[in-house]
């Protein structure tokens, strides 16, 4: 297929994009693109490829933007309850480490999660899926973490592999095991950690081996704060995690600055993620070691606070950041990357170009899949957004309503609906 008359076609070639580069959207006015098996083939003008291919079926996407698919690099995507009780909470005055200390957070979503058969957990985790596919994310990372157990760990990474094979949207899955110090360990924090490295990561490691699509490793990842684990424990998980091949995440300075972040850089992990009580040295040595720099603004937001990522700060450090949602129940019930990008516009002063660059191409990178997706390149995948606006930055200017008018995954189209036919 041939999409043509494009606006702006947003191309975002060159690669993940560093400090000061951020931003550089490749924008092709009148511009084409064709793609088949999946794949982009060809990128030029209008004019350009209407020559070139005269027979390929054909798009007009006149007056609108055609753009990569939002990557969203960080979701805790499958969960079973709600915990609308405690937003109100907060609204009341707790704090959200306050509520987790009292055995509510995390715990409580655990306990739902926990609760509910497989085929439960994977209809409320295809709404939500369902939900971010139709707001332009195609490629999500997503996380367990609400077991805290093997059996339901699993489970949660069982309905992953499974929705990721179902849907026309792309799952990363994400192992959490060490999200929090789950009810019975309460009194021996360490003898979980130590569960975690001596049988719940092998027998992942066993599970992606002996599963029937025989998966890749997914990520490992440690909620290294206060109240979870310290940052000796983390160390101890990120290590044996390594040592076992899995590549790594961390979840570092969401409240307090443990020092998560300089771990993540030493031990070389694919992406640092949440990032707000950072310090200037652990900004400067996350942009030397080429790990990802993930924001999350949804989750301050979420939670009423002032205090967003440093994105200057990494960006004069030549760092690589990327933007992603961070949807859970607890912190940002919110999978909208459009959403994300008006946000980081407006609390962490990105440009809309340099927002739109943190939610495609170094999303990508900070999932490890910059070589397939994220920017339009032949060969990569054709995933693509054709969006209801003439002009990119409407993304991060409108905020609250859905600009996606069509989403193409894999060169598979899906129109959003009658009033939204492609243009
Ligand atoms: O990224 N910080 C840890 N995990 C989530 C919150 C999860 C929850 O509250 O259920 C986060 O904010
Ligand atoms: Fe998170």
């Amino acid at each position: 297929m041939l999409i043509h008359s494009a606006s702006q076609l947003l191309t975002l070639h060159g690669g993940p994009q560093h400090g000061k580069k951020l931003g550089e959207l490749g924008i092709i006015p009148n511009g084409a693109l064709l793609f088949n098996g999946g794949k982009i083939r060809a990128i030029g003008s209008t004019h350009e490829l209407m020559a070139a291919f005269p027979d390929e079926e054909r798009l007009d996407a006149g007056n609108c933007v055609v753009m990569p698919g939002f990557v969203d690099p960080h979701t805790h995507l499958v969960w079973a309850g709600d915990r609308s009780a405690e937003f109100e909470m907060r609204q009341e005055g707790k704090s959200y480490l306050d509520i987790m200390a009292a055995g509510g957070g995390i715990l409580s979503t655990v306990r739902a999660t926990r609760a509910a058969e497989i085929t439960e957990l994977k209809a409320q985790t295809r709404l939500r899926a369902w939900e971010i596919f139709q707001h332009g994310t195609t490629t999500v990372e997503a996380k367990s973490g609400y077991g805290l157990e093997l059996s339901t760990e699993l489970r949660q990474l069982e309905v992953l592999v499974q929705l990721d094979a179902e849907m026309p949207l792309q799952i990363v899955p994400s192992f959490l095991g060490a999200h929090t110090i789950p009810e019975e360990f309460t009194d021996n924090p360490q003898a979980y950690t130590d569960l975690i490295c001596e049988q719940m990561l092998p027998a992942v490691k066993d599970w992606c081996q002996s599963h029937t699509s025989h998966l890749t490793l997914p990520f490992v990842d440690v909620f290294c704060e206060q109240g979870a684990f310290d940052l000796a424990q983390s160390r101890q998980i990120l290590e044996a995690a390594k040592e076992l091949g899995f590549p790594l995440k961390i979840h570092a300075d969401e409240f307090k600055n443990l020092g998560g972040a300089n771990l993540a850089a030493e031990l070389g992990a694919v992406s640092a993620d949440h990032l707000v009580k950072t310090s200037d040295d652990d900004i400067l040595a996350l942009a030397e070691s080429g790990t990802v720099a993930v924001s999350l603004p949804c989750t301050p937001f979420g939670l009423g606070e002032k205090d967003y990522t440093a994105s200057k700060k990494i960006l004069d450090a030549n760092g690589l950041m990327a933007l992603g949602s961070d949807l859970n129940p607890g912190t940002a019930w919110c999978g909208n990357m459009q959403f994300v990008i008006a946000l980081a516009c407006r609390a962490m002063g990105l440009t809309p170009a340099q927002a739109i660059a943190s939610a495609t191409i170094n999303a990508a990178a900070a999932i490890n899949l910059q070589d397939q997706i994220g920017s339009f390149e032949k060969g990569k995948q054709a995933d693509l957004l054709i969006l209801k606006v003439d002009d990119y930055r409407h993304l991060g200017y409108r905020f609250g309503i859905n600009l996606v008018r069509a989403v193409i995954k894999k060169g598979t189209l899906f129109n959003l609906g009658e009033e939204t036919q492609p243009c």
